[in-house]
């Protein structure tokens, strides 16, 4: 009982970081780095937090939410059976597209400054070093602007998705 309210403490707080850092940054980020009001340093650092943010909620919410799982729908048909377990599958999906869509959408900020390997990028992420005064901010942010704004709707939808849950399915 202890273990399963502290898996659920972890996978909340996880989950209010990741969706509420990834709305903000779209949301507050985006708009300043497209018309050139930030430097691209302190654009790329702040997109580098969001990366760091992402990667540890990524161990934090699939480890969490396993547990979830393994307490609360075992049997595993229970998944495909029930509501809740349809919208707990949905959870599980809407996480591996925003995880994909962030990743990708940096990597492509990252090529444009600096032609490097997935391998380098996945233990790097993108370090604010690699850019200066000469870096076009506006370039960068619209490079990544398609996917970080499909990520932010996943972040939507994810937290629609958690209320149903939440709240209980009204149909
Ligand atoms: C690997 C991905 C994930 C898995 C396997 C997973 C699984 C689960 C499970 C099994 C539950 C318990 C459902 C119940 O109470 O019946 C749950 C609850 C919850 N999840 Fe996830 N989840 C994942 C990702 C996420 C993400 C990305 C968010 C971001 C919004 C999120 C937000 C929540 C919230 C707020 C609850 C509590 C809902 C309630 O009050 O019942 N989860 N999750």
């Amino acid at each position: 009982m202890v273990l399963l309210t502290t898996a659920y403490v972890a996978h909340v707080i996880s989950a209010a970081l990741w969706t509420g850092a990834t709305l903000y940054v779209v949301y507050a980020l985006w708009p300043d780095a497209m018309s050139g009001r930030l430097s691209a340093k302190s654009f790329v650092s702040q997109v580098h937090k969001l990366l760091l943010i992402t990667r540890w909620t990524g161990v934090v919410l699939p480890v969490t939410g396993a547990y979830l799982i393994w307490v609360l729908y075992t049997p595993l048909e229970l998944l495909v059976e029930s509501q809740r377990g349809i919208l707990v599958l949905a959870m599980l999906t809407l996480w591996g597209v925003m995880n994909g869509l962030i990743e990708i959408g940096i990597l492509r900020m990252r090529t444009t400054v600096d032609a490097v390997g997935f391998g380098t990028y996945m233990a790097e992420g993108f370090p604010s070093d690699l850019v200066d005064k000469s870096t076009a901010v506006e370039e960068l942010a619209a490079r990544g602007r398609p996917y970080l704004l499909l990520s932010a709707a996943c972040a939507v939808v994810l937290l629609v998705v958690a209320a149903l849950l939440a709240g209980g399915t009204p149909f």
